[in-house]
């Protein structure tokens, strides 16, 4: 903690420095000076393009500390972002031009800048003569590194520190954590506050502020939320799901068992074409068992009722085959039973009902009791128990904890799965509706599968049941920005749907909106839909472009035709851009200017950040230029500690954070944490909101959080004053309040952050928001910031003035019913 201290003050000092230097450098700094720059082939230049300077070509001096200034953003994270061999040159113009080259076999790399701090749109793979130039060797810091040359002013070689050192010090303000409290606040004495409302600035907000974001990662959908038990029911698992992993098969989670009895899989004539796998099984012996092991197994509930069915052919000259249905624990006993027969020549469905006897854990077990052929499919086992009820429906449990945060929408089904891992695995709305068998599973980017069957049908039905607005999201037109290339540009990351598949896409996107919104008997789409047994339209409203891609020409051109084809069709649609992954940068920057430009309604922010960024950053929506036209929709965010876990520490952080989001629900319309659910050892993104297994829904910290503010928002924002009895900024950036009032019941709700290791005695004055009944509920979550509190509620009087005591690292919920 103190060389934390020391770094600050070094900082500080330094900055005075540099300050004073400026004062007095104009005379004793050269005009100019010579440039270097250089990417380190020791790491293929992943860590970007670096400078150095020198006055007389001998020695020179490392900027920024050999920080690098642009790094390239082409193909998959990590090992594939390479800067090899990159050639600065200055442009007529007086901007700058560097080109590198990208690998061995995609070619360059190109991106323009008028300072080299800031870079615009990168641009690859380019075939260009810009990186031919002459390279020499320097030694910097006694290292040799190749790159070239240019004369450039002393102040660009200024700027470029003074940007280092800046990020430097915003390094060590973003690193503050509580860990850090005890030096930080020793001797802190309780901290008074006092909090009057200001009721004649008013504002209405958001009334879509909380939602949730569901992308299916970690296992979120099937294996998950999805409530089906099967894994693999359709056989369509597929080694290019994993990265070409032989063992994740047609037959994957599937084994047959049985003298000289066979299991194949054949494509020759399927349920569907869209379903092309099947199962076909030969046996010799009667007696002969196919086992599937559910996902991490199949938990019963005692007494439940599970729907089985599945798809089955005999092929001619074989037998009809009785198959015994049993649900089997690890003891051997079965836990349920039925059986159904299959005779059909031709693909049928066979069906039948389980009951649970007790709650076990169990595996799925076939027993064919003939001789002979079967082929089979679309092997499924469903609890008759799902979230409302629902046929294909949602696991109820996981569901409801959904449901109780009350969100306002929900996002779906990503994130990255929705732009997908190269075009071709670019998410297809039109194949995850209809009928099971006909739905077209797909890749899921975060290594495993998608059956599909939560869809879009599914997905907008669990809105309509939860009272959430449905935000689907859809590419546009780009796949996901860390996409691998593989030479083939049509694969990857910035290959972007040809212009002559455009207009095919787009019609998919606007069928889209009408399947949902469309007249059930004259519309096509609205047909479909009321096929699927919705004739009432599911009212969408909103409908999201892209997901933090890389704001360039090709995204930029399609994204436009894409907008404008909505605008023009379906003006009432609101639709949400995107400006990239980051709170800065390119693409935020460009996404931005692309919204202004087009009159985008909404945009898509991104943001994963630490503690300390959050802390600092509460002010990122007051300084919002409130003229602009475009509404702010923080799509996907969350606090991250090192070992990313969540924790009280990083709940009180989203808390915080959230005040400064409700007092900005003018401009931010919407909210969602990411990721929200994980799955117990299938977890590929930490933290996440909810994490579950078979049988325990597990939420963290971080869900209480938003249950509260989900469960307690506001129409409207009561501004207030906030008087402190300590001075010291670091203790007025941990505590934040914010006042609501929602219209509907009247009530008013308080929220209060306290971040401090001190108690802050709270007095809260409410004039002129209309009278306080005597009791109210409060919710309190408090604890250590390591810890992992629940909330505890209760009763307490209050006053248009009241005193509350907010426990060291809490969050306290009021909320106040008015007359
Ligand atoms: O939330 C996890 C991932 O984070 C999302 O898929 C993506 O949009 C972001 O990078």
């Amino acid at each position: 903690m103190k060389k934390l201290f020391l770094l600050v003050i070094v900082l500080f000092l330094s900055f005075q420095q540099v300050t004073l230097a400026a004062i007095g450098e104009a005379a004793n700094t050269p005009d100019s000076v010579f440039l270097f720059s250089y990417a380190t082939s020791r790491d293929d230049g992943r860590s970007g393009l670096r400078f150095a300077w020198s006055m007389d070509q001998k020695h020179w001096f490392a900027v920024g500390q050999g920080t690098g200034y642009l790094r390239c953003d082409y193909s998959r994270w990590g090992s594939q972002k390479k800067m090899l061999d990159p050639f600065l040159k200055q442009l007529p113009d007086g901007g700058w031009l560097c080109t590198w080259k990208l690998n061995t076999h995609d070619g360059y790399g190109q991106a323009k800048s008028k300072d080299l701090v800031y870079w615009e749109s990168q641009k690859y793979p380019q075939v260009t003569s810009d990186f031919e130039g002459t390279r020499v060797k320097v030694t910097i810091d006694g290292q040799e590194q190749t790159g070239n040359i240019n004369r450039v002013s002393w102040t660009l070689v200024d700027k470029l520190t003074k940007h280092y050192e800046r990020n430097q010090y915003r390094n060590v303000l973003h690193a503050e954590r509580p860990v850090q409290d005890k030096e930080r606040f020793a001797g802190l004495k309780p901290v008074k506050a006092t909090i009057t409302v200001q009721p004649e600035e008013t504002k209405e907000i958001s009334n879509l502020l909380l939602g949730i974001f569901f992308e299916d990662i970690n296992y979120s959908a099937d294996g998950g939320l999805y409530a089906e038990l099967i894994q693999n029911r359709d056989f369509e698992y597929d080694p290019s799901d994993r990265e070409g992993d032989k063992n994740w098969n047609s037959t994957h989670s599937w084994k047959l068992e049985g003298d000289n009895a066979t299991f194949t899989i054949n494509t020759s004539d399927p349920v569907h074409p869209n379903n092309p796998h099947y199962a076909v099984l030969n046996i010799q012996q009667p007696g002969a068992v196919l086992t599937n092991a559910g996902f991490d197994g199949i938990a019963l509930q005692a007494g439940e009722k599970y729907d089985f069915s599945l798809f089955g052919r005999i092929p001619a000259g074989h037998k009809s085959n009785k198959l015994q249905v049993r649900l089997i624990d690890s003891n051997g006993t079965v836990q349920g039973e039925a059986s159904i027969t299959v005779s059909s020549r031709s693909w049928k469905t066979y069906k039948t009902v389980l009951t649970a006897k007790t709650a076990a854990d169990t595996h799925l077990e076939l027993q064919l009791q003939s001789v002979g052929e079967v082929e089979l499919d679309m092997i499924s086992l469903f609890p008759q128990n799902t979230f409302k009820g629902r046929k294909n429906g949602l696991r109820a449990d996981l569901a409801q904890t959904l449901a109780d945060i009350h969100p306002r929408f929900v996002r779906f089904p990503g994130g990255c799965v929705a732009h997908g891992d190269g075009l071709k695995n670019i998410y297809q709305w039109k194949n995850t509706i209809g009928p099971l068998e006909a739905r077209k599973s797909a890749r899921n980017l975060w290594g495993y599968h998608q059956s599909m069957g939560l869809g879009y049908y599914e997905y907008f039905q669990f809105c309509e049941d939860i009272g959430a607005e449905p935000l689907p999201v859809l590419a546009a037109g780009v796949p996901c920005q860390n996409s691998a290339c593989h030479g083939d540009l049509r694969g990857g990351q910035q290959g972007g749907i040809p212009m002559s598949e455009m207009p095919a896409y787009i019609q998919d996107i606007l069928d889209l909106i009408e399947w949902a919104n469309g007249d059930a008997r004259k519309t096509k789409w609205g047909k479909v839909r009321a096929e699927s047994g919705h004739p009432k339209p599911f009212n969408l409203k909103y409908i999201g472009i892209g997901n933090e891609d890389l704001i360039t020409d090709i995204f930029e051109e399609r994204f436009t035709m894409i907008f404008n084809a909505i605008k023009e069709k379906y003006p009432e649609i609101i639709v949400v851009g995107t400006v990239g992954p980051f709170n800065e940068g390119t693409d935020y920057v460009e996404g931005w200017k692309l919204a202004d430009k087009l009159g985008i309604p909404m945009v898509d922010e991104h943001y994963y950040q630490s503690p300390g960024w959050f802390l600092h950053n509460q002010d990122f929506y007051d300084k919002y230029d409130r003229s602009k036209k475009t509404k702010v929709y923080l799509g996907e965010y969350a606090t991250h500690i090192p070992g990313r876990k969540a924790n009280m520490e990083t709940a009180l952080t989203e808390a915080l954070y959230l005040t400064a989001l409700e007092r900005n629900g003018d401009v931010v319309h919407m909210t969602s944490y990411a990721p929200l659910l994980a799955k117990e050892k299938h977890t590929q993104w930490s933290p996440d909101l909810i994490y579950f297994n078979n049988r325990e829904v597990k939420p963290t910290t971080g869900y209480y959080v938003q249950k509260l503010y989900g469960q307690n928002a506001g129409s409207h924002y009561i501004p207030s004053q906030i008087i402190l009895d300590n001075q010291d900024n670091r203790v007025k950036l941990r505590i934040g309040s914010s006042i609501v009032r929602d219209s509907k019941t009247g009530d008013v709700i308080v929220k209060l952050v306290n971040l401090l290791p001190v108690s802050v005695e709270t007095e809260i004055q409410l004039p002129g928001i209309g009278s306080v009944q005597p009791s109210a509920v409060r919710t309190v979550l408090a604890g250590a910031p390591e810890s992992t509190p629940l909330p505890v509620t209760d009763t307490i009087e209050v006053g248009a003035n009241f005193k509350q005591q907010l426990p060291a690292y809490s969050f306290t919920v009021i909320r106040l019913k008015t007359k």
